[in-house]
């Protein structure tokens, strides 16, 4: 839990999901076109690309799948993607999305080429899914009217659009919808260095005044994630605000994040806690996430969308087929002595040798 709840009022501090209060701060703060797009930059170029084929084509953009964990930049790229097709988009997600009516509705509105931006798209419902199929395709929509023998078909002719489509949970999308983007792309968490840029640059655009170790402390502490990098920013302004003339310097910007609870490696309560439970009862692995969360106290969806990419990331924590497994390093940032051999590496019978 973090010392003090982050002045927005909502959630922890390190949730990469955003708050409710920071849509418009997101909204501000996002790139206004690619170049302004920090790092990320293999998937950058290959949209880049993208979009340069369809203006040479004189063709719509293909669909784009955006996968990756939350606050990395996906709903940023899908209205990038736009801004540089100079195309409308139009914005809903895989849970709203309930009714063929609705996506219809959506498509039928576009102007042509435009982007339908569906986010979570992992959690669409299979009629919805299965609508979109001949619209990515074909751009038509068969919408069917009636059930039983008086059921009919009508069929919808769309213009040309472009899906985008952004999941945290790639695994969880069916084969044949993914098969239907022409690109898929990954997000990755940032390095620092990167993350230093995002935080300068919004430094600037907040009017900030920040010096620059106090831009690498944030960033090497936002775990990769830029939103998170934002959030701490402004956490970081308000202390320096209270406390001192405004000026962020180091000392004060190292105070203001120990408040918080952020430790140097950007782990919190809740992530050492997952670590020291494997350790303490799991005996370094392996562990069932639904175990694992019920002796942390925390959803199984939240330790998988949240905590452990980032710990996975960090080299914490393995996922094997088993369950979860501790790593030599999660030993050693705890401070304690690793096994002479993990786990699950130890003999489990007698070895060949042994058996002659
Ligand atoms: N590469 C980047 N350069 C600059 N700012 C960035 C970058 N990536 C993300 N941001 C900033 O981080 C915030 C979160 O980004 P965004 O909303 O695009 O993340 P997301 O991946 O869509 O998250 P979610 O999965 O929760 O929807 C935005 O304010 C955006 O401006
Ligand atoms: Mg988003």
């Amino acid at each position: 839990m973090s010392t003090i709840p982050p002045s927005d009022g909502e959630g922890p501090w390190n949730d990469p999901h955003p708050f409710d209060s920071e849509q418009r701060w997101e909204q501000d703060l996002r790139p206004k076109g690619l170049r302004e797009f920090v790092g990320q930059d293999q998937l950058r170029e290959n949209l880049s690309i993208l979009i340069e084929a369809a203006r040479l084509r004189d063709a719509p953009l293909e669909h784009v799948l955006l996968t990756g964990p939350p606050g990395l930049g996906k709903t940023s790229l899908a209205q990038l993607l736009a801004l540089e097709m100079d195309v409308e988009i139009r914005q809903t997600s895989g849970p709203v999305l309930e009714k063929a009516g609705d996506l219809a509705g959506l498509l039928t509105s576009l102007p042509p080429r435009g982007i339908l931006f569906i986010d979570e798209i992992h959690r669409l419902n299979r009629t919805i899914e299965e609508y979109l199929y001949p619209a990515m395709e074909d751009f038509r929509l068969d919408i069917l009217l009636d059930r039983g023998p008086s059921a009919r078909s009508v069929q919808i002719r769309l213009e040309p659009f472009t899906l985008v489509g952004a999941t945290t949970r790639a695994g969880l999308l069916s084969a044949p919808l993914r098969a239907r983007f022409g690109m898929v792309g990954r997000v990755d968490f940032y390095p620092a260095a990167h993350l230093a840029r995002i935080v300068d640059r919004s430094a600037g655009l907040l009017e900030v005044d920040i010096d620059a170790p106090s831009i690498d402390e944030i960033a090497s502490r936002s775990r990769g994630t830029p939103r998170i990098a934002n959030r701490l920013l402004r956490r970081v302004r308000d202390y320096a605000l209270v406390r001192g003339d405004g000026r962020v310097m180091l000392g004060l910007c190292r105070d203001a994040l120990d408040l918080l609870d952020i430790d140097e490696r950007g782990l919190d309560e809740m992530d050492r806690r997952i670590l020291e439970s494997i350790l303490d009862k799991f005996d370094g692995g392996p562990v069932g996430i639904s175990s694992l969360a019920a002796t942390v106290g925390e959803e199984p969806s939240t330790l998988e969308e949240v905590h452990e990419p980032y710990l996975v990331q960090q080299g914490f924590l393995q996922r094997t087929r088993l369950g979860r497994v501790a790593t030599r390093t999660t030993y050693e940032v705890l401070g304690r002595t690793p096994p002479e051999a993990p786990s699950t590496d130890r003999p489990t019978g007698p070895t060949q040798e042994s058996l002659l």
